[in-house]
């Protein structure tokens, strides 16, 4: 099978390293990719918003799948094109991405459905945000509607701070604040069966402890001891399942990768947001995890077979993320500084640990930051402890003038 995966961050290198290690796959292309993706899979230039210049590059190709990576062109209805051209593809149509491309629908659809999320008012004027902020109290959750890169969310206990978010924002959410640690649990699913991921742990805020501003994400890991072990069951029944079948009741069945982000509350599981892709950085622990080769289990997604697919198989072994960010990132980030370390990483860690590229690129010989997030470097071991040692490990190689990473990433679930 020839595959094109779309987009250029982390998660398209965990998937591309997951397609690369696939019997089944033949020939692996990236659009546009990274200086990273470049040692595992062909990359071809593409604007990944523009829609016909990707079908264009996937039927050029023979691509037999695309898999479409990121929010943004999803939104924008870059998978819609690719299946005009009568090209199998894992990503949901524009309409189906509203679920991550507007906050306000997502909390519809989950009404329709009934499907525990925070209670909520989406507002427009000033009035409105001053009567949901009261109505609530503190702290205050304000989030902008639409797409944001996972920083259009403030979560804050100073009511100005509050207000000036929203101001700043054309139509907002005002929510309940939920208690409880987060958990990110994945889907795949083509429209009507529903095949859940492991569940994994993102690090959202930028500093130690929890403290700082949101981010992408810090850093991740999987399994989660802690966690219940019918969590999974729990939400395939209560979130997965239904918010699946009121897409499809509403006419635009959504396929592709179903992200719930959860709080595990003292009343139960409650949704925080649904997501229409792969997270990252979870993304790369989960697939670090699988075993099941990785282009079938995507094809039964965009063919809508999945009812067809054997049980996955997980490997017993746990696996941490830490991510390397640019200095000032997530403000605006520093780019152009030359990395080191990355072939000591693959000549004394690997195939324990490894590198996945975010925002990197070339300057003649060398591999320099091109971005926010710019390296996500992923262990395996027989337990969390054994990860995270060989994650920190491998980090500790990497040079990267003023950059910056979370030293507790599965610190707590590890016992560390
Ligand atoms: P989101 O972009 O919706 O994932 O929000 C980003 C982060 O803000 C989440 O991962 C949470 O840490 C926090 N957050 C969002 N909604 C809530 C909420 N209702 N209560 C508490 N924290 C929240
Ligand atoms: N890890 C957060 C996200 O992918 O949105």
């Amino acid at each position: 099978m020839k595959v094109l995966v779309i987009g250029s961050g982390a998660r398209e290198h965990a998937l591309c390293r997951s397609l690369s290690l696939d019997p089944d796959v033949t020939a692996l292309y990236c659009a546009p990719g990274n200086a990273g993706i470049a040692e595992v899979a062909e990359l071809h230039p593409v604007d990944a918003l523009d829609g016909a210049a990707v079908s264009a590059l996937a039927v050029r190709l023979g691509a037999e799948l695309v898999v479409v990576g990121p929010e943004a062109p999803l939104v924008a209805g870059v998978a819609d094109a690719v299946r005009e051209a009568g090209i199998p593809v894992f990503g949901p149509s524009r309409e189906a991405a509203q679920l991550e491309g507007s906050k306000a629908f997502a909390k519809d659809v989950m009404a329709a459905a009934g499907v525990p999320t925070a209670r909520s008012y989406v507002c427009t004027t000033e009035a409105e945000v001053d009567e949901a902020l009261d109505a609530f109290g503190p702290p205050y959750v304000v989030k902008d509607d639409g797409l944001a890169a996972g920083k259009g969310v403030v979560v804050t206990s100073d009511a100005a701070a509050a207000k000036a978010h929203a101001a700043a924002c054309e139509r907002v959410v005002i929510e309940e604040f939920l208690d409880g640690p987060e958990v990110s649990l994945f889907a795949v699913t083509d429209g009507e069966t529903v095949v859940p991921l492991q569940p994994a742990q993102d690090f959202k805020r930028a500093l130690d402890g929890d403290e700082g501003p949101n981010t992408g994400g810090m850093g991740a890991y999987s399994p989660l001891p802690w966690a219940d072990p019918k969590l999974v069951d729990e939400v395939m029944e209560t979130v997965l399942q239904p918010t699946v079948d009121e897409m499809r009741r509403r006419g635009t069945p959504f396929s592709g990768l179903l992200y719930a982000g959860l709080a595990i509350t003292g009343r139960g599981v409650r949704v925080i947001e649904f997501n229409a892709r792969f997270g990252d950085p979870e993304t790369q622990v989960v697939l670090a995890r699988l075993k099941t080769p990785l282009a079938g289990v995507l094809l039964g997604a965009a063919n809508g077979t999945l009812a067809d697919l054997e049980p996955l198989r997980w490997s017993g072994d746990a696996a941490v993320t830490v991510v390397i960010a640019s200095h000032n990132y997530p403000g605006t980030p520093r780019t152009g500084d030359p990395i080191t370390g990355l072939d000591e990483v693959a000549a004394l860690d690997a195939p324990h640990a490894y590198v996945l590229h975010a925002g990197t690129g070339r300057n003649g010989g060398s591999v320099v930051s091109a971005g926010g997030r710019v390296l996500s470097v992923t262990a395996t071991g027989a337990d969390l402890v054994e990860a995270r040692d060989r994650a920190y490990r491998a980090v500790a190689r990497i040079g990267l003038d003023g950059s910056q990473h979370r030293t507790d990433i599965a610190a707590k679930a590890a016992g560390a």
